[in-house]
């Protein structure tokens, strides 16, 4: 038996969505546990790319049941798309391949309506958020005031919560954001439709899983973001609005933290983010262009082009304390290819202190932070061929042994280009491996 957990150890973007997709084929149930249509993966589906946002990487492969947990917040007409998406490729999703928890909140027109209109008013302080109504989502569930998968069942009911909701929102899009009211029939309607029509999905998420792992079920949990824009443990305010480590798991599906077996920790051979917020080993500069061409470094929910940087071993430690990283994956080192040097900051400097295995909570100290790096000398050598550790040409294994050592985490996968085939398994995961 295994469950295995997969989180971003940076700011997302980490390649979570390979690693999920190399082990969804060993794995019995894949589940999602929080966020929503902010994160996105890209899955062939019959030799053509599509980016998907809510579902869970391991619907390509038939056996394969999809879970989407009370944590996960879900905007059904995108989820619907995504479902369309797959039929229309040859693809049939029934309600046995993905089961949706009744818990699930739902993403409100209003929500991204909200999310929009506040980053506009933000200015030079805005997060740079998706825009995709997550966090005003996520604030109604807190506030009691959401509307979850199961309310869009009975349009009676969703139409009188609609009613109550909307009476304080509606008065603040017209007379703050000087916005047009939402009419909660019309939104009843709508949404109610789409309950129709994912009826068939919904089902209890947490007994399935219990039930699953007690038979000794593979479960992979894949996780959205990345550690460092979680809610509590990220460079708040710039992050995202849910928890995206690894205790999350337990919440946002419902299952025993005694349960999860292994936690991979995904880390890009170097650092990107995409949004607002501190980045101290940033590279403003051609290198960074660099590492954003040689990369491909853009978001795949809105596109923007990600800021890049050296890799950061401080912010990884911080990943293996705040999971407790079993393992680490490795992703993207063909990229550092070509490199006369690469650098790795091993802590910070902040008025003459050095900082190693905390991020300072406040931004602005962030901000001020110096990184203290260590140089390594680069490699020139093709490594996308690579299939074995002992393929990889010196430099580029020193690189991996000083990040493991720096971390004090074993490397259990090194993907050395996009192609599920372009990867280095050093562990074992599931003992069907
Ligand atoms: P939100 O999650 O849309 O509210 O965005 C909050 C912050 O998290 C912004 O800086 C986003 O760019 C960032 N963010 C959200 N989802 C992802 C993701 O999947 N990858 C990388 N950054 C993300």
């Amino acid at each position: 038996m295994a469950t295995v957990a997969i989180i971003g150890t940076q700011w997302g973007d980490e390649g979570k969505g390979k690693i999920v997709d190399l082990l969804a084929e060993k794995a019995h149930i894949v589940v999602r546990f929080q966020g929503g249509n902010n994160a996105g993966h890209t899955l062939v589906v019959n030799g053509k790319k599509h980016i998907f946002h809510l579902i869970p990487s391991g619907i390509l492969h038939e056996p394969t049941v999809c879970m989407i947990g009370n944590g996960v917040v879900i905007d059904p007409s995108v989820l619907i798309e995504e479902i369309r998406k797959l039929e229309t490729n040859g693809i049939p999703v029934s309600g046995k391949k993905l089961i949706i928890s009744p818990r699930a909140h739902v993403i409100m027109p209003y929500h991204k309506a909200l999310d929009i209109a506040r980053e506009s008013r933000k200015g030079k302080s805005k997060i740079g958020t998706t825009g995709r109504g997550i966090g005003p989502c996520y604030e109604d569930k807190v506030a009691r005031n959401g509307i979850r998968m199961e309310d869009l069942l009975d349009k009676n009911v969703l139409l009188e919560k609609l009613k109550i909701i909307l009476e304080e929102k509606n008065f603040l899009f017209e007379h703050y954001y000087h916005q047009q009211p939402f009419s909660p029939e019309a939104i009843a309607e709508e949404y109610s439709a789409y309950g129709q029509k994912l009826a068939p999905f919904i089902g209890d998420v947490s007994t399935r899983l219990d039930q699953a792992i007690k038979e000794g079920r593979h479960v992979l949990f894949e996780g959205a973001q990345g550690t460092h824009l979680d809610i509590d443990h990220g460079t708040y305010p710039y992050v995202t609005s849910s928890n995206t480590i690894s205790g999350n798991i337990c919440c946002g599906s419902g299952i025993s933290p005694l349960a999860i077996n292994q936690i991979i920790g995904v880390a890009k051979a170097y650092t990107t983010r995409v949004g607002g917020g501190p980045f101290p080993t940033e590279l403003a500069d051609d290198l960074g262009n660099w590492l954003r061409d040689r990369g491909g470094e853009y978001g795949s929910t809105t596109g923007r082009p990600r800021r890049c940087g050296w890799f950061d071993a401080t912010m990884v430690r911080v990943a293996k304390r705040v999971n407790g990283l079993t393992s680490l994956a490795i992703t993207k080192l063909d990229v550092l290819t070509g490199l006369k040097t690469v650098m790795i900051s091993n802590g910070y400097k902040h008025n003459g202190h050095v900082m190693s295995d905390e991020m300072p909570s406040q931004v602005k100290i962030l901000e001020e932070c110096k990184p203290e790096y260590v140089e390594l000398p680069g490699w020139d050598e093709d490594i996308r061929s690579a299939r074995r550790y002992s393929d990889l040409p010196p430099k580029a294994k020193k690189y991996i042994e000083t990040i493991e050592e720096m971390v004090g985490v074993p490397v259990s996968i090194i993907s050395v280009g996009p192609g599920r085939e372009e990867t280095i398994v050093l562990r074992k995961v599931f003992d069907n491996q």
